[in-house]
């Protein structure tokens, strides 16, 4: 099987085909989710959260991007793995932003890069394009502006920020992203987002009209302890299942019932005897 490219997923919108995209930030995740046959995996800057321990994303780095995009495309044989561009590595200067893109293709061996933001990105993006870098928008609830939010806010629910939230998209579209990621935005604005551009739109916390769907892998499988937002469905709940496995472990090497034979090594008798 091909590896999903660009094109594959701008032709899911135009047959009406669901794109489906989740996080990994490690080897033996993203084997599962390319397994799965999830069109794309995101080395998503939620990283910070759900793996490094940060309040939010805004202490992630390139390097941390780069260390866990390698582990994940280790493993990914067609999913197209997509590299999450953290705080400050594309604010900067076009340059850096450009220079950082390369980084997530040259050194973590990722297919495309997502970056935060709307029409203040268009030049960002067209020259990470210039260096042939496949990129996917993002715009709504950005995580990486929650101290300008003043929180995690919906967005786009008075006039003047939906009129914003379309206006990004079509700017987006127009740099040449190959498709959108929405994030936090009411259903029937992501609907019209989605009727009014032509590159897919990948909605988390945006409702049943997006062209795809995103989440966070840790919190679709139930293994995140902390904040799990409304949009969120666990679609199984490990975390109990673990704390059984862990504690049964606990007890089983406190009572000396493992390791038990079976778990164990066998050796030539006569060398064990020549030993004294
Ligand atoms: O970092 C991330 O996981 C993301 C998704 C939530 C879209 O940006």
């Amino acid at each position: 099987m091909a590896r999903i490219s660009t094109a594959t997923i701008r032709e899911k919108k135009l047959k009406n085909e669901k794109i489906t995209m989740l996080t990994a930030y490690d080897y033996s995740m993203a084997a599962m989710v390319d397994e799965a046959g999830i069109d794309m995996i995101l080395v998503g800057d939620s990283l910070g959260n759900v793996v490094l321990g940060y309040e939010n994303t805004l202490s992630v780095t390139m390097n941390d991007m780069i260390h866990h995009s390698r582990a994940v495309t280790r493993a990914a044989r067609n999913a197209m793995v997509v590299g999450d561009m953290p705080f400050l590595s594309y604010h900067v200067s076009v340059k850096e932003a450009v220079r950082n893109a390369g980084r997530f293709i040259q050194e973590g061996g990722c297919q495309a890069v997502k970056l935060e933001g709307g029409a203040e990105r268009v030049n960002t993006i067209k020259a990470i394009l210039d260096a042939q870098i496949p990129v996917v928008g993002h715009i709504g609830l950005t995580p990486q502006s929650v101290n300008q939010f003043g929180g995690f806010k919906i967005q786009g629910k008075d006039l003047e920020s939906a009129k914003k939230l379309v206006n990004d998209a079509k700017a987006l579209e127009s740099s040449g992203a190959f498709c959108v990621v929405l994030e936090g935005v009411p259903t029937v604005l992501a609907k019209k987002v989605t009727e009014e551009i032509s590159i897919p739109t990948i909605g988390i916390g945006a409702g049943q009209y997006c062209d795809g769907q995103v989440l966070v892998i840790n919190d679709m499988l139930g293994m995140f302890k902390g904040h799990i937002p409304k949009f969120v469905k666990k679609f199984t709940n490990l975390e109990p299942l673990i704390m059984e496995a862990l504690k049964g472990y606990k007890s089983e090497v406190e009572a000396g019932t493992f390791p038990a034979e079976e778990h164990g090594y066998t050796m030539k008798e006569e060398v064990l005897e020549r030993l004294y």
